[in-house]
């Protein structure tokens, strides 16, 4: 426990494998506790929580994305900063993204997303995913062995996000691997770097501008002239800017859900029989996964004018972790929190996607792409267990951990499996 009271959780790779203990020392001192290092308030409390993502004036989304890194480019003063927040806006790492965004500007912003993830879009999608799954698993169902993330997981997600989004399949080579940086990395360089997925944006440029130039009727085509709510017609880079964070927000996340869920049902034979057994219940899995190993642990919010969270009075220009995997583990809330229970008739309220104005817009399609994910595997695999050389034997296996302090996920998950 003192190792605990001494801990910085943004530099501590000890929290990396496995930060439950942790998150279970905070909640034990209280739902919102104050972590001096770097000026933060850690949240544990689902309902301390849960207000926090719908009061945009109080609680700022500037810092989103990475939280306390790097620090805010002014010094905070007195009990309400809006206006210096205002100020210096533009000076904050990943600003000028829907996910930094407060309104009016994010609304702004959100019509664009709409535009361009219509109900028929995803529909279409929804066919591509079922394809892409049997493509990516005749790749390895020879083998007998596949590893989940860059084999499966990894291709799989960034694919359906370049499909959805409507980049011309010659071009699905190019897109296949490329990954975006993980943000939030312990210790590491502090999240200089303002757009990680540049590769990405050039190509998306040259589509859009292009179309802008010489309308074309695909899905590009309509991007390029999708408009704002009030009519307006956005820049090319704006454009770009929210076709690209869609990667950004859709890759890494969907990988680590995937790679959980991979992982509980290659550690848990009978679960895996049930489910395969009664493919109804995979959807509830989903969401006990998505609850039990929550892909983003953290979610920052910026406090904007001096408030309370829970009895805990909180200065403005703190910074606010809400901890989305301790607040899915809350035993006020989740009766038997670390277990996987398919029975939990409250499953479905987990935060893992966050809530308010920026709730995932991605989370039909992680759900969507976990679900064919799993059917198709379990259709054409039978028996996935976890690979004993990478891992070890049963009880003693080693797993590594992407070194973020904002993502839970494994680095590698090798599995075996006969064929169906
Ligand atoms: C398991 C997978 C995923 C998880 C756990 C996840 C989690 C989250 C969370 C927690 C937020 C809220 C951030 C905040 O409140 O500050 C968010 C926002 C967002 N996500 Fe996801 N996400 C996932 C997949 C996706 C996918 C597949 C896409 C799109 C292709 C996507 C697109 C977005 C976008 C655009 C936002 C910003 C929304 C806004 O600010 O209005 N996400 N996601």
């Amino acid at each position: 426990m003192t190792h605990y009271e001494e801990i910085d959780m943004f530099n501590d790779m000890s929290l990396i494998e496995d930060p439950y203990p942790y998150y279970e020392h905070l909640r034990a001192q209280g739902p919102a506790v104050y972590l001096p290092q770097h000026n933060v308030v850690a949240v544990t409390g689902y309902r301390e929580g849960l207000p926090l993502f719908s009061n945009p004036e109080i609680f700022s989304a500037a810092n989103a994305v990475t939280g306390p890194f790097p620090p805010l480019p002014f010094t905070p003063e007195g009990d309400d900063i809006t206006e210096q927040l205002a100020a210096h806006r533009e000076e904050l790492s990943h600003s000028g993204l829907i996910m930094t965004e407060d309104p009016p500007q994010h609304a702004k912003t959100k019509s664009l997303l709409m535009g361009m993830i219509t109900p028929i879009r995803l529909k279409e999608n929804e066919t591509f995913m079922w394809e892409l799954a049997d493509q990516l698993i005749d790749e390895f169902i020879e083998r007998g062995s596949f590893e989940a993330i860059m084999d499966y997981g990894q291709p799989y997600a960034t694919l359906v996000i370049a499909d959805l989004l409507g980049v011309p399949e010659e071009d699905h080579k190019n897109f296949r691997m490329l990954r975006s940086n993980l943000p939030g990395q312990v210790g590491g360089e502090k999240e200089a770097v303002r757009d990680p997925l540049e590769q990405i944006g050039l190509q998306f440029y040259g589509y859009i501008e292009e179309r802008r130039q010489n309308p074309r009727d695909d899905v590009l085509g309509k991007m390029a002239q999708v408009k704002y709510r009030d009519g307006t017609t956005p820049s090319v880079i704006d454009v770009v800017k929210t076709a690209t964070f869609m990667f950004g927000a859709g890759q890494h996340t969907t990988v680590l859900l995937l790679a959980s869920a991979l992982r509980i049902l290659g550690e848990d034979p009978e679960l895996q029989a049930q489910l395969r057994a009664d493919r109804s219940l995979i959807p509830k899995f989903i969401e006990e996964v998505l609850r039990l190993q929550s892909p983003v642990k953290g979610d920052y919010r910026l406090v904007t004018k001096t408030t309370k969270i829970g009895d805990l009075e909180v200065k403005a220009g703190t910074t606010v972790m809400l901890l989305l995997a301790a607040m899915n583990r809350d035993p006020a809330v989740f009766e038997d929190p670390h277990s996987i229970r398919l029975d939990r008739t409250n499953a479905g309220e987990q935060v893992a996607f966050g809530r308010g104005v920026h709730a995932c817009a991605g989370s039909p399609l992680a759900r969507g792409e976990a679900k064919v994910s799993l059917e198709r595997l379990f259709d054409r695999l039978a028996d996935i267990r976890i690979n004993e050389a990478a891992h070890g034997p049963a009880g003693q296996r080693r797993f590594e951990y992407e070194p973020t302090y904002t993502l839970r996920g494994l680095k590698e998950l090798h599995l075996d499996f006969t064929r169906a």
